[in-house]
């Protein structure tokens, strides 16, 4: 896909709307290293904000509406009336994204001003790369920029979250929108999902970050996800906790004869999952990259096996990533999973190989088409 700017979107808005914007906003995408399901649970998530972005460019107007412009959907517009109560359209698609952020801002007191906004992205969207989520932090930037109202960063992302969960109907738990609001340059951040509290931690100068996409559309993404986040609280309430982050390993352990295979086996991925995110942010601070790759394969296993999350082809991406790297490139699935795409974190004198070995096999031993995105640790929209 082609790269946007904020001075190209600038000009887009001035095509279509005759005048220049007072203003563009960016928010980027996100890249989870490692921590796949935990942040629903109060556990450990390492994600980096990408070079991919959702751009807003906007200007006001005099009265209480928004008039909204999406490229990637063909100039597709919406008027979104500022005072109404918002109705959800199941027949659209980004602009319930629009009407869940204006309904969770107006809720908690934000007044907010009528403007016209032109809205553009370079982060490929069903690639589980969190385009919604940067979406969500943009379109808040953009609109308290236009009301001239002050937001903290995390409030925005607790914002984007609940206009998921209450509007669009995703009970996505955090991580997205707070690395996509917090994302720092060169870095991964390691969030405690429980507090909140993140700490950066340095992508080492000469490592990579290389995704790839698998070309497998995300099916039933929504109804396995929240299936998922169900499984997790009932084994938690087994335990008499309001999340697993209340619940020790060896206290599974232990319970596993009492409890169904399932809640064992999805309850055993996250804790586990919550350890290998720690350590990995410590192999990534330390550069030792024997510890990343190892905990990054066992990640993905525990995806596979006790998750249930993975499909086929690309557990065999994750395979070609993993001989390819010949022990030197930690490679695993990232993202809500049923597909989207997998993450490798290398030095840079390796990704080339990876790279090769992808185009080489992938479609010969699996039919579908891969796209190599090579990714940078980015700045967050509120960075
Ligand atoms: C999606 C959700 C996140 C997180 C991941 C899985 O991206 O939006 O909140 O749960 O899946 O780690």
């Amino acid at each position: 896909m082609k790269t946007l700017s904020n001075a190209r979107v600038s000009e887009l808005f001035e095509s279509y709307f005759g005048t220049a914007p007072v203003g563009t906003v960016k928010a980027p995408g996100r890249v989870n290293l490692i921590g796949e399901h935990t942040d629903y649970n109060g556990g450990f998530v390492l994600p980096a904000a990408i070079n991919y972005h959702t751009y807003i460019a906007f200007a006001l107007r005099g009265d209480r509406q928004l008039r909204l412009v999406a490229y990637n959907f063909d100039n597709e517009s919406v008027v979104v009336d500022l005072d109404a109560v918002q109705v959800h359209d199941t027949n659209a698609s980004w602009s319930n994204y629009v009407r869940g952020v204006v309904q969770e801002m107006r809720k908690q007191g934000f007044k907010l001003a009528g403007g016209d906004l032109y809205i553009a992205g370079d982060l490929h969207s069903g690639a589980g790369l969190s385009s919604s989520a940067s979406l969500e932090m943009a379109l808040i930037r953009a609109l308290t920029s236009l009301s001239q109202e002050q937001i903290e960063p995390t409030q925005a992302a607790l914002m984007g979250q609940a206009a998921e969960n209450n509007f669009v109907g995703c009970n996505c738990g955090i991580m997205d929108q707070l690395i996509s609001a917090r994302g720092q340059e060169h870095a991964a951040l390691l969030i405690d999902c429980q507090d909140l509290s993140t700490r950066a931690v340095p992508v080492p100068a000469d490592w990579e970050i290389l995704i790839v996409h698998s070309g497998v559309k995300r099916g039933l993404v929504d109804s396995e996800y929240n299936q998922r986040r169900q499984q997790c609280e009932q084994a938690a309430a087994f335990f008499g906790q309001p999340s697993l982050r209340g619940v020790e390993l060896a206290q599974l352990l232990a319970a596993e004869a009492e409890l169904d295979e399932l809640s064992f086996r999805r309850a055993r991925h996250v804790l586990t999952e919550n350890q290998r995110t720690l350590d990995a942010a410590k192999a990534l601070a330390e550069g030792n990259l024997a510890s990343l790759v190892k905990v990054m394969v066992e990640s993905h296993a525990s995806m596979r096996d006790d998750f249930n999350i993975t499909v086929p082809a690309i557990d065999t991406l994750v395979n070609i990533l993993a001989v390819a790297g010949e022990g030197k490139a930690g490679a695993r699935m990232t993202g809500g999973g049923f597909g989207g795409c997998v993450v490798a974190v290398a030095p840079a004198a390796v990704i080339p190989r990876l790279a090769a070995a992808v185009e080489a096999h992938y479609q010969d031993q699996t039919g579908c088409i891969p796209t190599l995105i090579r990714a940078k640790a980015s700045a967050g929209a509120f960075a």
